[in-house]
C-alpha cells in the first residue's frame, strides 16, 4: 500500500464537542465592543457575537445545500475541510449535498460547479492539494459580482469560504451583502493559508503553516547537513510566507541555521548585508567557509529604504534618497519590483529573488572590506513545495475539523462567522470549537492610495513567546553550529510526536 493510500484510511482526530452532531449548538458569547464606527457603518448587518459550542439536542428534518469554495494559495488539508463538511453534512441529513465551486470565486461568479460525490469525497480524505475544486485569486469587487453570487447561491443554504485574509474579507463583503437585501444563504468563513498571518485571539493558526513548515523544515535540515557534510558553500535560502515572517521564525526555531533575518525587525539594506558579512569573517576565523542563511520572502517589503522607494515608484516620483537606492539594486532585481505586481498592484514577493540580491550586495562589501576567504554560496526558494504536501496529522485533524464545525455553523444559520479552534497546543479531543465573528477582524487599511476595507495581517510579534525564544538563542546559532535535522513529517508512531502542530503553539516564554 502507498503512502497515500495509507493517509486516505486515516480516520482524523476531533475534538469532544464535534464528536456528536446533534448534540451540540451554537451559543452566543458577548459581543464584540472594539468595532470602529467606519466598520460598523459598512457591515451593519453583521453581528458581531462570537458563539461556542455547548450540550443541546439540534435535530435536523430537512438536507441541507451547502456551496464550498477554496480561495487562495493551496495549503494542505483543504481536501480534509471538506470531507469534514460533507461527512458532517451527511449524519445530519443523510440526503443533504456539497456543491463545490470550481477555481475560486470565479466559479461562483460563472457558475462553474460540481456535486461532491461519495467516491469523490473518499478519494481526497487526508490528501494534500486543492485539486478536487481548484482554487484561484479572483475578488468580488463590485455590485455586479455581488449580484452574481447572489444568484449562484439563490438554492443554497450555506456558502463556505476557505481562504486566507482576503477571501475572508471578501466572506464578509458577501455575508453583509446577501443579508441586505434578504437572503437566507448563509456564508462561513474557514482559516487557510500557508502564511499563519491570519490570526486572532480566536484564531491560533490557520490550516496549512503547520504541513508547509515542517516540509520546509527537512529541506533546510538536510541542506545544513550537506553544508556541515561539504563545507564548502553558504546556502542562502527563502522561504514563502507573503509579508510575515511566521514561517522564517517557525523553521529556524526547528532547524537552527547560522542567521535567519525576520522582516519585521525592520532592518536596513545595510544592516542586513552587515550582519551577514560579520557573520562570514566570524565563520572564516573559526575555519568555517560555510553557513546557512535564512530570508522570508517577505523581507523585501519591509526594508525602510525599499519600503520608500516601493511607494515612490507607484506614485512615480522617485526623490534623491531613493534614486540612490534604486541605483544600488542589481538590474534584476530592478525589473522585478517594476513588473511583479498582482492585478492589485502589490509586489509579488514570492517572485523578487531576495536571496540572490543579499548575495550580490554581500560580495561587494566582502570585497570592500578585502575578504581573503572563500564565499562560494548556493541559493534556493522553498515555497510551492510546502503548499500542496500530504498534509501532517495536525492539519488533518484541524482541517476535519474545521469542517465539521462549519457544517453546525450551516445548520444553526449563522453567518458573518469564520471558524475557530482554542488550545491548539493540547490533544485534538481538547480543542475548544468555536465560531467568531468577521467583522472585529475588519480595518480600514490604506492600500495602493486608497482606504480600503481588509482583515490586517497578523506579523511577527518582537514581543512575543516564538520570537523572544528565538532572539535568546540567535546569538549561539551563528557560529557554533547547532543545526537540526528535523527529517520528513511522521504520520505513524508515537501521538504525542506526530500529532503536535507549530513548535510556536507550543511556547511559552
Ligand atoms: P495565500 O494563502 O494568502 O493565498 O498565499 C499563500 C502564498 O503561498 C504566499 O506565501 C505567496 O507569496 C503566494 O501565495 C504566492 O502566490 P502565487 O500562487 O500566486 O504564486
Amino acid at each position: 500500500m502507498t503512502l497515500a493510500e495509507q493517509r486516505r484510511s486515516y480516520i482524523p482526530k476531533i475534538p469532544t464537542f464535534l464528536q456528536q452532531l446533534h448534540n451540540v449548538r451554537c451559543e452566543p458569547l458577548s459581543d464584540n465592543p472594539q468595532i470602529s464606527s467606519e466598520i460598523k457603518a459598512q457591515f451593519s448587518h453583521l453581528q458581531s457575537t462570537n458563539y461556542r459550542l455547548v450540550s443541546g439536542l439540534e435535530k435536523r428534518n430537512s438536507p441541507l445545500k451547502v456551496g464550498v469554495v477554496f480561495s487562495g494559495g493551496p495549503a494542505s488539508g483543504g481536501h480534509n475541510v471538506l470531507t469534514g463538511l460533507f461527512d458532517a453534512l451527511r449524519q445530519m441529513h443523510k440526503e443533504s449535498k456539497l456543491i463545490g465551486f470550481i477555481g475560486g470565486f470565479s466559479g461562483l461568479l460563472e457558475q462553474r460547479y460540481i456535486t461532491l460525490s461519495e467516491v469523490q469525497i473518499e478519494s481526497v480524505r487526508n490528501q494534500g492539494g486543492f485539486d478536487l475544486i481548484g482554487t484561484g485569486r479572483t475578488k468580488l469587487e463590485t455590485k455586479s459580482d455581488l449580484d452574481k453570487v447572489h444568484t449562484a447561491l439563490e438554492y443554497l443554504d450555506a456558502l463556505v469560504v476557505i481562504g486566507g485574509d482576503d477571501s475572508n474579507t471578501n466572506a464578509a463583503v458577501l455575508a453583509n451583502y446577501l443579508l441586505s437585501v434578504g437572503s437566507k444563504t448563509s456564508i462561513i468563513g474557514v482559516p487557510k493559508t500557508i502564511d499563519g498571518d491570519l490570526r486572532s485571539k480566536e484564531i491560533e493558526v490557520s490550516f496549512g503553516f503547520d504541513s508547509a513548515c515542517k516540509t520546509y523544515a527537512e529541506l533546510i535540515g538536510n541542506i545544513c547537513k550537506d553544508a556541515l557534510s561539504t563545507r564548502k558553500y553558504y546556502h542562502f535560502i527563502k522561504l514563502m510566507g507573503r509579508s510575515a515572517s511566521h514561517i522564517a521564525l517557525e523553521c529556524a526555531l526547528l532547524t537552527q541555521p547560522n542567521l535567519t533575518l525576520i522582516g519585521e525587525e525592520k532592518k536596513s539594506l545595510e544592516q542586513c548585508v552587515h550582519a551577514i558579512v560579520d557573520l562570514i569573517i566570524r565563520r572564516q576565523k573559526a575555519g568555517k567557509e560555510f553557513g546557512v542563511i535564512v530570508v522570508p520572502e517577505g523581507l523585501i517589503e519591509f526594508i525602510p529604504e525599499i519600503d520608500k522607494l516601493l511607494k515612490a515608484l507607484a506614485s512615480n516620483k522617485l526623490g534623491p534618497d531613493e534614486k540612490v537606492t534604486w541605483d544600488h539594486l542589481p538590474e534584476k532585481i530592478k525589473t522585478q519590483l517594476m513588473t511583479q505586481k498582482d492585478p492589485h498592484g502589490n509586489i509579488k514577493v514570492s517572485q523578487i529573488s531576495t536571496e540572490e540580491l543579499l548575495i550580490e550586495l554581500v560580495k561587494k562589501e566582502l570585497s570592500k572590506r578585502n575578504f581573503s576567504g572563500n564565499f562560494d554560496c548556493q541559493h534556493h526558494f522553498f515555497g510551492y513545495e510546502g503548499r500542496c504536501c500530504l498534509p501532517t496529522n495536525f492539519d488533518a485533524n484541524y482541517a476535519y475539523s474545521l469542517g465539521r464545525l462549519a457544517a453546525i455553523g450551516v445548520r444553526d444559520g449563522k453567518s458573518g462567522v469564520i471558524c475557530a479552534m482554542r488550545c491548539l497546543h493540547k490533544r485534538p479531543e481538547e480543542w475548544i470549537p468555536m465560531l467568531t465573528s468577521l467583522l472585529p477582524l475588519l480595518k480600514l487599511e490604506e492600500r495602493s492610495g486608497c482606504k480600503r476595507v481588509v482583515i490586517a495581517k497578523t506579523l511577527v510579534d518582537l514581543r512575543g513567546p516564538a520570537f523572544l525564544q528565538f532572539a535568546q538563542i540567535r546569538a549561539s546559532l551563528a557560529i557554533d553550529d547547532q543545526y537540526q535535522f528535523p527529517g520528513p513529517i511522521q504520520f505513524f508512531g508515537n501521538e504525542s510526536s506526530v500529532d503536535s502542530g507549530p513548535l510556536f503553539l507550543q511556547i511559552k516564554f
